[in-house]
């Protein structure tokens, strides 16, 4: 049997001890003083103030202890806990305080100070256009082809029913290269493109083709010597003129609003027969009575004349290796700047090539 423990004694329990206690709360004190941000104040929290710092863990022997010696001891750790956790709000409110002082002189930003303006560019409205186009009969589940703006003479000319004699080949303002052998030019039309497309691929061919095109014309506001157009092809069973005319009104409609049609008038070229001159609707004045004797894009027309097209001569069907019996085509070429300069209003070609940016900036952001 053991009786009441009368000679337990509370100053034996050495982390309760006055000097102990004290040395601790000094401790614990002197750390937070000498945390020098928020983060090494946490730290600092965590050894002296949390759950197994010295303190923490001599509060937990309180309760073993003898009421009297129970009481003392809780006041003394109570006061010394209490001294802690004021020193570490106060040290808290310091430092953040600190901090904050800090970030504002840091992230000063000076609204007087003179920016340097860097103007933005823009991607040139031709280059937009033609994207815009090939986009709209790439949606059609047409492709985009391309050719060499230094061609062959063969494909320029000859492969398009253009025979050496032919008088569209003298009447084509066109660049020849040196050596004469080679027989290269700078490809006058988007045409030949044609050609290099029914050449590689076999029917059913649907086919958009933007591109430079170059002719020894003056460079003045209405000519220049390069320019762009666009080509399209198709080649398939079946392909009939109506076709032709649908997907024309349809690029029209796209280009310059819901409602703008096409026309067709009888003309030539030899790699089409029957050719025609494909106009539009004037997207202005729309051939309304009332408008249309003022309308200055269409000098009171109530059209516009937009580029050429027809089938496909089966004489270039054959020389580019396609039967001619089996497969019908059409196809159709217009001027992309022509088109860009109506639309936007611009009056005069060579701001197309100046190649300011104030013009890009303009019109850049248009399409
Ligand atoms: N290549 C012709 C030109 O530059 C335009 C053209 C007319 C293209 C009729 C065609 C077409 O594809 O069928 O003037």
């Amino acid at each position: 049997m053991s009786g009441p423990n009368t000679d337990y004694d509370p100053v034996e329990v050495t982390a309760l001890q006055a000097e102990q206690v004290t040395a601790m709360r000094d401790e614990a004190l002197a750390a937070f003083a000498a945390a020098g941000d928020l983060a090494e104040l946490k730290q600092a929290r965590l050894d002296h103030a949390g759950d197994r710092s010295p303190l923490a863990l001599a509060n937990r022997e309180i309760g073993a202890l003898p009421p009297q010696a129970r009481k003392e001891a809780g006041q003394r750790v109570g006061q010394a806990r209490g001294a802690v956790s004021k020193a570490l709000a106060d040290r808290t409110a310091v430092l953040e305080a600190e901090a904050e002082e800090r970030m504002l002189v840091e992230e000063t930003v000076d609204v007087t100070l003179p920016v340097v303006r860097r103007p933005r560019g823009a991607r040139h409205p031709l280059t937009l256009m033609s994207e815009y186009i090939a986009d709209l009969f790439v949606a059609m589940g047409w492709e985009v082809a391309e050719g060499p703006v230094l061609e062959a003479e063969w494909l320029n000319f000859d492969a398009l029913n253009l025979g050496p004699d032919h008088p569209a080949r003298t009447m084509q303002d066109t660049f020849w290269t040196e050596p004469a052998d080679d027989h290269l030019v700078l490809r006058t039309h988007t045409s030949p493109v044609q050609a290099r497309t029914m050449l590689e691929r076999t029917p059913p061919i649907y086919v958009i083709c933007p591109g430079r095109v170059f002719r020894t014309d003056p460079f003045d506001a209405t000519h220049s010597p390069m320019f762009h157009q666009v080509e399209g092809l198709v080649v398939d069973e079946g392909i009939t003129m109506a076709h032709l005319k649908g997907s024309l009104d349809h690029f029209a409609a796209r280009m310059f609003g819901e409602g703008i049609t096409t026309r067709f008038r009888p003309s030539y070229f030899p790699f089409t027969e029957p050719s025609a001159e494909v106009d539009m609707v004037c997207f202005v004045c729309r051939g309304e009575v009332g408008a249309v004797d003022e309308c200055r894009t269409c000098k009171g027309e109530g059209w516009i004349e937009w580029g050429g097209c027809g089938v496909v001569n089966p004489r270039v069907l054959a020389a580019c290796g396609i039967d001619a019996d089996r497969y019908r085509g059409f196809a159709f070429g217009m001027g992309i700047d022509r088109s860009f300069m109506f639309r936007s209003g611009a009056g005069d070609m060579r701001a197309l090539f100046e190649g300011d940016v104030r013009f890009a900036s303009a019109f850049g952001t248009d399409w």
